[in-house]
């Protein structure tokens, strides 16, 4: 297991394979009074096909992924959350810039909802987009269960209909021998101190290797999510003729030409591509044949979507792109907070003193309490924030990895630009809430605090946030 991710390695599937009989859409979620219903309930499911062992999942809806929510910019979003699991859960609207009280953080913004319990989440998405919705209580086993969905905001104008626009929701499962999730490794130490949960076995919105049929002479716009607990995704957009529209629900001004061998989309990042045949003197989508979605971080290339195309019968010219840009304020770098953040610990890094719950832990306590990565010292949340500041703020997060691995970093209830890496001023500063560090880098990001609250700042690779990687902060 580990890096190799493939159906190759664990077992095979039959050559047979199963009829692909309509476009691998998720199902949209349904409104009930102006109120979307979401559940979150166990199910049995197959991911690795018939012949293969059923897995116990927790999903909203009964689905994998859970029901695609799609709302315009601006709207008001209700939905009635109804926990049917024998677990106290909360749901939180990952990337949204979201009112505090219902941003789903349980133990900071709200209290986790019983089993058989209900919550109202009412929210207002300010920012047209690809986000996701996922568990953000016990993180690291109900999101690996598969407690998570899309939600689509849609711009009040756009160059893509519901057709031409399609969400993949990318996981990444550990299966054991028979097929099924392997739930004996779920919070095993290992994971927690080295890379995080890794799984063996990729699906697209919850099949293994999809197939979309698409129009030639046509736009399209791919919506990839990752929904992984801890898999750095590797794709590659130039191997499918693509552009990037925009990183975590913010789009460029134009679309951009991607020249690197591959692309990396850490746990919860999202990466809208352009797949199209008015590219401009490029290669026409008719030209480049039907194509695979590779990712690449496994030992080899491993096809986990495929794209067929048909001549389409009436062309129509494809409707221009048209992309809108998310209104939010610039900060003011000359005139920011500066907050240091360190990120020490895991396996083969230099832990240091680690206090947790007010405590000093001690080399044995490790195991025990499963603490072994801290912010400035501190595992997991601090009594007092990683900073206070008063709304309207400029800050820059100066975040220093001192570990030996690789994190994806997340703000809540803001997106930040990423300023410099190393010291080097970015040529290109991106809107992002999730950014990826390597080891012994140093990031900058700035934003500004603009939305009162109490806010998590955590890594994404979830177990790295239950052993430790957690912070917040407070805008007053
Ligand atoms: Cu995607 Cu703290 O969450
Ligand atoms: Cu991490």
């Amino acid at each position: 297991m580990h890096r190799s991710l493939s159906r190759r390695d664990v077992f095979k599937l039959g050559a047979s394979g199963l009829a692909v009989l309509h476009m691998p859409q998720l199902a949209l979620a349904e409104l009930r009074d102006g109120v979307f219903e979401l559940r979150a309930m166990k199910s049995r499911v197959k991911l690795a096909g018939e012949n293969h062992a059923a897995s116990d999942l927790w999903l909203y809806n009964g689905e994998t992924p859970g029901p695609e929510i799609r709302v315009k910019r601006g709207q008001r979003v209700q939905v009635r959350f109804t926990n049917q699991l024998d677990h106290p859960t909360s749901v939180h609207w990952h990337g949204i810039r979201i009112a505090n009280s219902m941003d789903g953080v349980s133990g900071l913004t709200q209290d986790p909802v019983p089993p058989g319990g209900t919550f109202a989440y009412d929210f207002v998405v300010p920012d047209a987009g690809t986000f996701w919705y996922h568990a953000h209580t016990k993180s690291w086993e109900q999101v690996a269960r598969g407690l998570y969905g899309p939600l689509i905001v849609d711009e009040l104008e756009s160059g893509f209909d519901r057709a031409h626009d399609l969400t993949l929701m990318i996981d990444d499962w550990r299966l054991g021998n028979d097929g099924a999730l392997h739930v004996a490794s779920l919070g095993a130490f290992r994971d927690w101190s080295h890379a995080g949960r890794l799984g063996n076995w990729l699906t697209v919105n919850g099949r293994s290797e999809p197939e979309f049929k698409l129009n030639s002479e046509e736009n399209y716009r791919l919506r990839l999510i990752n929904a992984s607990n801890a898999r750095v995704l590797q794709i590659s957009p130039k191997t499918m003729n693509a552009r990037i529209l925009g990183f975590d629900g913010f789009s460029f001004a134009k679309p951009r030409q991607h020249n690197s061998e591959y692309l990396a989309i850490a746990p919860a990042q999202r990466v809208d591509l352009l797949i199209s045949s008015q590219n401009n003197g490029d290669v026409a989508l008719n030209d480049i044949g039907d194509f695979a979605l590779q990712e690449l971080s496994g030992r080899e290339a491993l096809s986990i979507a495929k794209f067929k195309f048909s001549k389409t019968a009436t062309r129509q010219p494809a409707k221009p792109v048209v992309l809108t840009q998310n209104a939010i304020d610039t900060p003011d770098l000359k005139n920011a907070v500066r907050v240091p953040l360190v990120m020490t610990g895991g396996a083969m890094g230099r832990l240091g003193d680690v206090t947790y719950k007010g405590k000093k832990l001690n080399r044995g306590d490790y195991q025990r309490t499963k603490q072994v990565w801290a912010f400035n010292g501190v595992a997991n949340l601090a009594d007092e924030p990683l900073f206070r500041v008063e709304r309207g703020q400029s800050v820059i997060v100066e975040t220093e990895n001192r570990t030996g691995w690789l994190h994806g970093m997340h703000v809540h209830g803001h997106h930040f630009l990423i300023v410099s890496r190393n010291g080097l001023q970015e040529r290109v500063r991106n809107w992002r809430d999730t950014f990826v560090i390597d080891r012994d880098e140093t990031v900058e990001i700035a934003f500004v605090a603009d939305n009162p609250g109490k806010w998590l700042l955590h890594c994404h690779m979830l177990e790295h946030a239950a052993a430790g990687m957690r912070t917040w902060f407070e805008v007053v």
